[in-house]
């Protein structure tokens, strides 16, 4: 008894004599309609209507991003890192996609987040790609390509673990009676996909991964933005196992596209440069937020070489408006720490728009930078890490 009294105290004792200094924060954005315009071709169903055109945030999906910016105000202020009143116009950036998705995720933040205050937020304001958010691939080498075939060809082959999640999804769309067939395109998730490799495009498949992800996703995001379970996937989702299995297929679709270590670092250079730039310039803002998309974290995550983790009552390797939180600690003599943590709601969270006062998070950790017991790895390890991927 005495002993863990101790150690508690001694925790105590460390969590207050750490001083919060800046965060940067590398956020998906929330709930939106599903991307793909042309699912129909895919079955012989009727899918649901959106009441917002492909691509766009939800109404649901902005009131769930205030919450987590609610919850972010009082975070920030509980650690210090801001008082009650409004930051200085230099202490806050935030900066996202110029897509519609990415934009109004970012001002739901923001105004919730910085409650009356009135903080911008930023994008660059055409309809041309924002190079710090597209991963793209730019190096026009031929070994590059062949080396990046190789790599997300070899992870194409290895998936035969997804059968059965193939065969749910053939159940539910009968993809045999669908357009997609009829043309020739797509009779089965047998076949296997093949990469398409193009220069200023990101890359990307063709096959059943691709054509299931996007199936997958419209059934998630149905779940997520709350419609009724007879519209989610026809009501033929309503295991706990079939959902696990499905959301394989989008996890994997991310994995072979986005998580090859050195090659996502070509593809996600500008975002990285960007982010070393911000964290180390001095002063940095207290608070720096980037709004992208999954590709974004996922390119970032395996260029930075994040350990594995898991999110507890998520499905999802990187949840809608989920957020990688990049934090710098000091302590009582100078020291500076990194400290990384995933923010995020469940799948229950997301879909009953309850507890939405309290995400979840995990401590994450980067192969360069060991963490102590309290989630803890010293900055300057962390430095190391930013400057050495140029
Ligand atoms: C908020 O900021 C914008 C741009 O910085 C400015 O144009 C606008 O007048 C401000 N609004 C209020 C209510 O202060
Ligand atoms: C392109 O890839 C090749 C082969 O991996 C590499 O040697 C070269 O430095 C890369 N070029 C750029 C501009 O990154
Ligand atoms: C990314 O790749 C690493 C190494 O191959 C693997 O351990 C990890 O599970 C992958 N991440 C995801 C989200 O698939």
């Amino acid at each position: 008894m005495a002993g863990s009294a101790f150690l508690f105290l001694n925790l105590a004792v460390l969590a207050a004599s750490m001083e919060f200094q800046q965060v940067f924060i590398l956020s998906r954005h929330n709930i939106r309609a599903p991307l793909a315009e042309d699912l129909q071709r895919t079955t012989t169903l009727q899918w649901p209507e959106w009441n917002v055109p492909a691509t766009y945030l939800t109404e649901k999906g902005i009131a769930v991003e205030e919450k987590m910016g609610e919850y972010f105000s009082q975070w920030l202020k509980n650690e210090g890192l801001f008082t009650d009143g409004c930051p200085n116009a230099d202490e806050v950036y935030i900066y996202s996609n110029n897509k519609q998705r990415t934009i109004k995720t970012a001002n739901a933040f923001s105004r919730s987040a910085f409650k009356n205050c009135n903080v911008s937020t930023h994008y660059q304001n055409n309809d041309h790609l924002d190079l710090i958010f597209a991963p793209i691939l730019k190096n026009t080498t031929e070994s590059f390509k062949e080396d990046w075939i190789t790599h997300m060809q070899a992870k194409i082959n290895n998936l035969y673990y997804l059968k059965d999640a193939y065969a749910i999804l053939h159940r539910i769309v009968d993809i045999e009676n669908s357009d997609l067939c009829k043309q020739k395109i797509l009779c089965d998730f047998i076949t296997k996909d093949v990469v398409v490799y193009t220069i200023g495009e990101e890359p990307n498949i063709k096959g059943p991964l691709a054509v299931g992800n996007s199936i997958v996703d419209f059934f998630l995001m149905s779940y997520y933005d709350g419609m009724p379970m007879e519209n989610v996937a026809w009501g033929k989702l309503t295991q706990e196992e079939d959902w696990e299995k499905l959301l394989q297929i989008t996890r994997e679709n991310q994995n072979v596209r986005f998580n090859h270590s050195y090659l996502s670092k070509d593809i996600s250079r500008p975002m990285l440069k960007f982010m070393r730039d911000e964290i180390l310039k001095t002063p940095a803002p207290k608070f720096t937020m980037l709004v992208g998309h999954d590709s974004n974290l996922n390119s970032v995550m395996a260029a930075l070489e994040f350990d594995e983790y898991s999110l507890t009552g998520q499905l999802e390797k990187t949840p809608v408006g989920g957020k990688i939180v990049f934090q710098k600690w000091r302590d009582i003599d100078s020291n500076l720490y990194l400290k990384i943590e995933y923010v995020y709601y469940s799948m229950e969270q997301l879909r009953h728009g309850t507890k939405l006062d309290s995400p979840l998070s995990a401590t994450l950790q980067i192969k360069n930078c060991n963490v102590n017991q309290d989630g803890f790895c010293p900055w300057s390890d962390f430095v190391k890490v930013l400057s050495s991927l140029y």
